[in-house]
């Protein structure tokens, strides 16, 4: 029976780090200024979300989130022991596109130079914090039906450049950071039913859409993106806009119950899984969620106080973090919960 396999992990963030000190002092360039430009502080972020710090890109370079992608890509086909023209397929996850279309993937793909006329299939996703999940949900589907061998499977973001760093945008602002990280998923003939990729689910929920949103391209308004610099309001569609506490809550429901199935449908216990790596948007969040779920807390991974939210990035970035540590190792049972926009969910459970 083919069966999906881990064959390589790998991530990047950009060196620049932003600390919570630093952030109120930033302007809308993401520049560092002598004058307090934004009411926040320290002991907020830290006590209402876990942050500490979070890596940014330079903004007076042209980096993309292509080119974090390729980073994180070219260290997962280090650690495969492959090269960029092994792969068959590439998955990328991201709500931050280098441009609104052609989706990031043909740009890693050609940034890795295997594009031309015979250059592998390439697929964007667009479910923002579950992005990573709902890719590998695709990646192993395709790899199980013998559609594609080898997978590149990426979620990457620069957020820094799209951040409202005035008070008015603070709740948001402070969360996020850039980063990317990536696996490579191949196949193996096996009848072991806990090895490589054992368990994924997807859910969505549309009427949850417009709690976490960011309206810069709006196919209602003609031309798509209209923006006058000069109107405070018409600026609001520039920067993400959310509804923090109900995006809080479903996030805790949603990620306890799909981790709970996750169980159920697996006959796996948490004494069988060494390490739960939830999505990094609050730390409060996945404390909840281990709490309500029951996770033992030594096995619950987080990575947000170093990243802040890296999105579609959080699942691969978290367990390359813990791997570098030295906690996580090759063959661990990892069970992972994202939940995000839209409201997307999903959990998946593999052996690393
Ligand atoms: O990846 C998936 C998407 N994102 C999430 O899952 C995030 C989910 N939501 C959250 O994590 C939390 O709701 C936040 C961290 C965004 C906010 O935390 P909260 O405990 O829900 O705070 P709040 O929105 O109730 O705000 C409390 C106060 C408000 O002031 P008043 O009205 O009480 O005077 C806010 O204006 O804190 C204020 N506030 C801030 N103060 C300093 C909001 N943001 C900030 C800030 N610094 N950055």
């Amino acid at each position: 029976m083919i069966r999906t396999t881990i064959l390589g992990l790998g991530s990047y963030v950009p060196e620049r780090i932003v600390t919570n000190d630093e952030i109120p002092f930033l302007n809308d360039q993401h520049e560092r200024c002598d004058e307090q430009q934004t009411e926040t502080n320290d002991a907020w972020i830290r006590t209402r979300t876990g942050i500490e710090q979070r890596h940014y890109v330079d903004n007076d370079k042209d980096v993309r989130t292509s080119d974090l992608g390729v980073e994180a890509a070219k260290a997962a086909l280090a650690d495969a022991g492959l090269e960029a023209k092994d792969i068959d397929c590439i998955i990328l996850g991201t709500l931050s596109p280098d441009i609104h279309f052609p989706g990031t993937a043909v740009f890693v793909q050609s940034k890795l130079g295997i594009d031309g006329e015979r250059g592998c299939a390439c697929y964007d996703i667009r479910q923002q914090c579950s992005g990573f999940v709902y890719g590998l949900e695709m990646a192993d589907a395709f790899i199980r039906t013998g559609k594609y061998e080898k997978i590149l499977l990426i979620g990457a973001e620069v957020h820094s450049h799209s951040l409202d760093y005035s008070t008015r945008g603070r709740d948001v602002m402070v969360l996020f950071g850039d980063g990317a990280g990536a696996m490579i998923l191949g196949k193996e003939e096996s009848d072991d039913e806990r090895s490589g990729v054992i368990y994924t689910s997807a859910g969505a929920d549309g009427s949850g859409a417009m709690n976490l949103y960011l309206k810069v391209f709006d196919i209602g308004k003609r031309p798509y993106v209209w923006y006058d610099a000069n109107d405070r309001e018409q600026n609001e569609i520039k920067y993400p806009q959310m509804n923090g506490k109900r995006v809080f809550l479903q996030a805790v429901r949603n990620m306890v119950v799909s981790t709970n199935e996750a169980l159920a449908k697996t006959g796996l216990t948490w004494d069988d899984i060494d390490w739960f790596v939830p999505h990094q948007a609050n730390l409060r969040i996945n404390e909840a969620v281990a709490e309500y779920a029951e996770i033992p807390r030594d096995k619950c991974l987080n990575s947000i106080m170093w990243y802040g939210n890296t999105t579609a990035a959080t699942v691969p970035l978290t367990i390359d973090h813990w791997r570098r540590e030295g906690k996580v190792k090759k063959g661990d049972l990892i069970c992972s919960t994202v939940f995000g926009a839209g409201f997307t969910w999903g959990t998946a459970i593999f052996r690393l």
